[in-house]
C-alpha cells in the first residue's frame, strides 16, 4: 500500500486558513490531520467545532481528527457532525477503551488510537483487530514543531509485528517531528500514514515538501 501524508493544520497561518486549506487540496497529500487540545490532557489548547467545520466547509480530502482531550467520549457524536472522518483518541485518556472504540464505529467514523511516547504498543493487542488506526506519537503530544524521538523506530517495527500476527488491516501512523530526514525510514519500518505540521507549513515550497514527503526523497536539513 502507497503511504499516506496528512499534514497537520496545528502548523497552518490561521489568519489565513481556507488559503492553507486550498493548498492542501490541490497537493499531494491524502487527509487534513486536525489535532484537538483541551489543556488538560495536554498542557496547550488548539481550537474546536467552529474552526474545525470552518475546515471540514473546505476540505477536499478526509479529516484525520486526534483528539488530545481526557474523557473523549462526551464528544464523538459532535466530531462526527463537525466532520470527521477519522476520530482518534489517546489510550491514556480512555479508561473503557474498546467501549469507546465500538462508539466511534458505532457513528460510522474510523477508529484510532494514540499512544503517547511512554506507552508501549503491545497494550492494544487485544483491540487492534477493532482499529482502522494506531498513531504512535514520535513527540510528546501539545505541540507542534518538537524534536523527533528515535525510539519510534522500534515502535513502528513491534507494532507492524503484531498487526500481522492478529492480521488486522490497521494502519501505522507517526505523528510529531516528521520531516523529508526521516519519512522513509519510517515508512521502511512500517508506516502507513506520515502526519507533518512544521515540515510542511513552514516550508518555503509546501507543495514540494509534500511531494518529496509522497515520494520518500531523503533531505536532510542542514544544521
Ligand atoms: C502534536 C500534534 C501534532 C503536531 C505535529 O501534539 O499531535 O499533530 O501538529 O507537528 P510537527 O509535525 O511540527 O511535529
Ligand atoms: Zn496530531
Amino acid at each position: 500500500m502507497d503511504h499516506k501524508i496528512a499534514p497537520s493544520v496545528l502548523s497552518a497561518d490561521f489568519a489565513n486558513i481556507q488559503r492553507d486549506v486550498e493548498m492542501i487540496n490541490k497537493s499531494e497529500a491524502d487527509w487534513f490531520h486536525i489535532d484537538i487540545m483541551d489543556g488538560v490532557f495536554v498542557p496547550n489548547i488548539s481550537f474546536g467545532f467552529p474552526v474545525m467545520s470552518a475546515i471540514k466547509e473546505h476540505a477536499k480530502k478526509p479529516l484525520d481528527v486526534h483528539l488530545m482531550i481526557v474523557d473523549p467520549d462526551r464528544y464523538i457524536s459532535e466530531f462526527k457532525k463537525a466532520g470527521a472522518d477519522v476520530l482518534t483518541v489517546h489510550y491514556e485518556a480512555c479508561t473503557h477503551l474498546h467501549r469507546t472504540i465500538q462508539a466511534i464505529k458505532a457513528e460510522g467514523m474510523k477508529a484510532g488510537v494514540a499512544l503517547n511516547p511512554h506507552t508501549p504498543v503491545h497494550l492494544l493487542k487485544d483491540v487492534l483487530p477493532d482499529l482502522d488506526l494506531v498513531c504512535i506519537m514520535s513527540v510528546n503530544p501539545g505541540f507542534g514543531g518538537q524534536k523527533f524521538i528515535r525510539n519510534t523506530f522500534n515502535k513502528v517495527k513491534e507494532l507492524k509485528a503484531l498487526i500481522l500476527e492478529v492480521e488486522s488491516d490497521t494502519l501505522i501512523e507517526i505523528d510529531g517531528g516528521v520531516g523529508t530526514d526521516n519519512a522513509k525510514l519510517l515508512v521502511e519500518c512500517g508506516a502507513d500514514v506520515l502526519v507533518a505540521g512544521s515540515s510542511v507549513f513552514k516550508s518555503s515550497n509546501p507543495l514540494k515538501t509534500i511531494i518529496q514527503l509522497k515520494k520518500l526523497e531523503r533531505v536532510v536539513k542542514s544544521a
